[in-house]
Order: structure tokens, then sequence, then C-alpha cells
């Protein structure tokens, strides 16, 4: 009898999270939806009534509560056979005008909370001799204007992610990264519209993806015909990251 997978993705409430649960979901998954918002995830609940998933409030960037996420499954569930580290936020400003604190917060989510996941995932996962960790950094990583906060944290997710192929290799463990372009989410839709037209226009493309664009993606990293891909960044972004000044 093979038991049921189990796979905790963060940022899950809203826009790309969401649609990995569902997708994770459908692929037979039971789901552990973490998010800081607790209302969207009181809705996530509502819309997914019936499936295998559960929230639980946690910020990614506090190490005890990180600690206690993984304590709290660990003891419940046979196994963590997936970690999507998929929460992250924008402080965007030309470095000139950026303040520490937007500096501090966007690392603080991006990549301390993503350090913070990973460890935990990877204590459990070493254990295990099994397990997938995928990061959401952002093509981004290579580089934007006004987001010296941002591309240097998914820049780091980057390294992070090859370095933890190397260190959970001999455990059957994989971590890749998954860089998404502009894709249609609320942290999109908050950009002026004359912006956003703007950053479609820059796509090969000529359009945005869409958050199923990305879960798809993941889903294919944490299938079993993908044990033997691991250290990768996958685009999922039109092309965009072809060319650096389109
Ligand atoms: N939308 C895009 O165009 C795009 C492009 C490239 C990369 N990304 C990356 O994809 C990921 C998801 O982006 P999105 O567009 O769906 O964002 P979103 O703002 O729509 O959703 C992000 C979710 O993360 C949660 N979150 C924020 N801080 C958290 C914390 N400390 N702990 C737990 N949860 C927290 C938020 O409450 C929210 O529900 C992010 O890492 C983002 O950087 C997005």
């Amino acid at each position: 009898m093979t038991s049921i997978k189990t796979a905790i993705v963060t940022g899950a409430a809203k826009g790309i999270g969401k649609a990995i649960c569902e997708r994770l979901l459908n692929d037979g998954f039971r789901v552990i939806a973490v998010d800081v918002d607790e209302q969207a995830g009181a809705e996530l609940l509502s819309s997914l009534q019936g499936k295998a998933i559960e929230f639980k409030k946690t910020n990614i960037s506090n190490e005890q509560e990180v600690q206690q996420l993984f304590a709290e499954v660990n003891l419940k569930f046979d196994s963590v056979d997936a970690v999507v580290n998929n929460a992250g936020i924008i402080r965007d400003n030309m470095i000139w005008k950026m303040s520490v604190e937007d500096f501090d917060a966007v690392i603080n989510v991006n990549l301390k909370g993503t350090w913070l996941m990973c460890r935990a995932a990877a204590m459990l996962m070493k254990e295990q001799h099994s397990g997938r960790i995928v990061n959401i950094a952002s093509r981004a990583w290579l580089g934007n204007r006004g987001q010296s906060n941002y591309s240097a944290s998914k820049a780091g997710v980057v390294a992070l992610t090859r370095v933890l192929a190397l260190e959970l290799g001999k455990y059957q463990v994989s971590v890749n990264t998954v860089a998404p372009g502009l894709i249609d989410t609320p942290l999109t839709q908050k950009l002026e519209p004359a912006v956003l037209q703007k950053l479609i226009d820059a796509q090969p493309s000529k359009s945005m993806g869409s958050p199923n664009d990305v879960a798809n993606t993941v889903a294919f990293l944490v299938s079993p015909a993908t044990q033997f891909i691991t250290g990768q960044t996958i685009y999922v972004d039109g092309g965009k990251s072809i060319g650096a000044n389109m």
C-alpha cells in the first residue's frame, strides 16, 4: 500500500502559491498550506472544501514558528515529501531611495525565510532519505532596476538551492529553483497599469504568465519522473531571461 504524500507550500493563500496547492492536490498530495495571511488562508480552505488541505499560519522568517510548523507536521504525518518555498514580498525603489527597513524586510522573508524552511526540511528529509524541495525565485535575480533588495534576495535563493543540491544529493533529496517572470497575481495586480503594460511589452511573449504555468513546473519537479534533476533553475518567464535589456 502506498501512503498519500505530504507537501508543504508557503505563501499558499494567494497567487502562485494557491495555484501550486490546487495542482498538488489534483496530483494526489495532501497539502499543508502556510501563510501569514489568516483571512486569505480561510478563503483558500473554503474554496477547496473536501480536499486534503490544511492551513497553518506561519511567518517563515520566524525561526520558532518554522520549527513549530515542522514539529507539528512531522508528528501528524509519516513523511514530508515535498516543500515548496513560494512566499515572497517586494519593496521596490531605486537604491538611493530605498530604506534599510525595506532592504531588511525583503531579505528576511525571501532569503532568510526560505533558508529557515530549507534547513527544517533538510533535517527531516535527510533522515527520511527522500524528498523534494522547490524554491520559487524570480527571473529578477538576473537584475532588475529598482529591485536591489529583491534581486539580491532571489539571487541568494538560487545559490542556496545549488548548495543544498550538493549537500542533500546523497540522501536522495532533490532541490531546484523555479524562476518565474511576469505572472498575473495579486502582487503584479498592484502595479500601475502603465508600468504593467511596459513590462508586458518587454516580454518576448507579449503576455503575462498565469500562476498555473508556475504550478505545472513545480508539479513536474516533485513528480517521480524527475528525481535526477537537482540544483537547476527553470525559468517560467515567456523567454524574458534570454535577453537582458529587451
Ligand atoms: N507575480 C510575479 O510576477 C512573480 C514573478 C517572479 C517571482 N515571483 C515570486 O513568486 C512568489 C509568489 O508570488 P505571488 O505573485 O503569488 O505573490 P502574492 O503577493 O500574490 O502572494 C504571496 C503570498 O505570500 C505570503 N507571505 C508573505 N510574507 C510571508 C511570510 N513571511 N510568511 C508566510 N507567508 C508570507 C502572502 O501573505 C501572500 O499570500 C514570490 O516568491 C514572488 O517573489 C512572482
